[in-house]
């Protein structure tokens, strides 16, 4: 018995077990009703009142024994893992999770929009698909401008005399803007446009502008450069200039093409502002009579600027980003380099 007795207590100290399955094995053989220690148990039974004094004590220590090494096991090798499922280990790293990061065209848009917002704009949206008369027939385009040319623009339906298309532009919200806002009017609008572009690392034919608009009594040209230096400054740095270049947009006279200042070479010339110290940001200009009468707009009283500008270039010139194409290509690689901490 004194032999038996040990043999159990050194086999139950090695006892090891990997599945739920092997410790419920493990608790049959030593306390089922046919186990070893069950049997030891019979055995006392039939001794003598002598011998049950000698191994009465040890034998139960041996069963109390028996009982706490099967619960330990049992514990050990953790209920979730099921009747046989593998004994987890909980010192192995938690599955990596992806949070993603804005995109850097939105981080652009978040920003001009704050720089607008500082200066008292709303912010307007209008539809994407929309119609020839808010794209086109309300911002003065003459009928047979090249922009309303197939090759141009994503015709949804061909309703005559005013088809459904993809906006082309931003400048449609404009005019959604002066129909529906009280006066004076400060918007900007932020917004996916579409173009039957052929795509290059130049060119796409989905990307996205912010347009703003302006409008109130007495709105100069001067307002406008003075809005524009203000914002240019707040998005290049503040030691940042502007130049304007006379340019021509059916819905503004006179129009503009706006330029910063380089900068990374600060006006002496690099290879990003090839040589010239100026990177393009936008076009602008005073919106045309035409277009503040089409909306019911009395153009003896009121005046105003508008602008607009590509989300993605403005995003490249930030970020010296070489190729269109990355923005759309969703490579978490060229996303995680804008990494940025996401407010909540
Ligand atoms: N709509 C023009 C474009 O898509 C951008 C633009 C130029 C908007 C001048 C304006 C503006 O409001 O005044 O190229």
């Amino acid at each position: 018995m004194k032999e038996k007795i040990q043999q159990i207590l050194s086999e139950l100290e090695n006892l090891k077990c990997k599945s739920q399955k092997e410790v419920e094995e493990a608790r049959v053989r030593f306390l089922g009703k046919k186990g070893e220690v069950t049997a030891l148990f019979e055995e006392f039974r039939e001794m003598g009142k002598e011998l049950k004094k000698e191994y009465g004590r040890s034998l139960n220590e041996l069963k109390q024994n028996a009982q706490a090494k099967i619960d330990a096991l049992k514990s050990e090798v953790g209920e979730e893992a099921g009747a046989d499922g593998p004994k987890q280990d909980l010192t192995m790293p938690g599955d990596p999770f992806d949070l993603g990061s804005r995109h850097p065209v939105s981080i652009v848009r978040q920003e001009i929009v704050d720089i607008f917002r500082k200066f008292g704009y709303d912010v307007a949206e209008g539809p994407e698909v929309e119609d020839d008369y808010h794209v086109f027939e309300a911002l003065n385009f003459p009928p047979n401008h090249p922009a309303r040319d197939m090759q141009d623009t994503f015709f949804v339906s061909a309703g005559h005399p005013n088809p459904l298309l993809l906006r082309t532009h931003t400048s449609s919200v404009q005019v959604r803007a002066m129909e529906k806002m009280n006066l004076p009017i400060r918007v900007i609008c932020p917004g996916r446009v579409f173009r039957n572009e052929a795509i290059s690392a130049r060119a796409h034919c989905i990307f996205h502008q912010v347009e703003g608009l302006y409008i109130d009594e007495d709105v100069t040209f001067a307002d406008l450069k003075q809005a524009i230096l203000l914002f240019a400054r707040e998005m290049f740095g503040a030691d940042s200039e502007i130049r304007m270049r006379p340019s021509y947009f059916p819905f503004t006279e006179p129009s503009a093409e706006v330029d910063v200042s380089c900068n990374i070479c600060h006006g002496k010339g690099c290879n990003i502002c090839k040589g010239t110290g100026w990177l393009e940001i936008m076009g602008c200009g005073m919106v045309d009579p035409n277009v503040l009468e089409a909306s019911g707009i009395d153009s003896h009283k009121y005046s105003g600027f508008a602008f607009g500008m590509g989300l993605e270039r403005i995003a490249m010139l930030k970020w010296r980003v070489n190729d269109l194409r990355h923005y759309f290509e969703n490579d978490m690689r060229f996303l995680k380099e804008f990494n940025t901490s996401i407010e909540v």
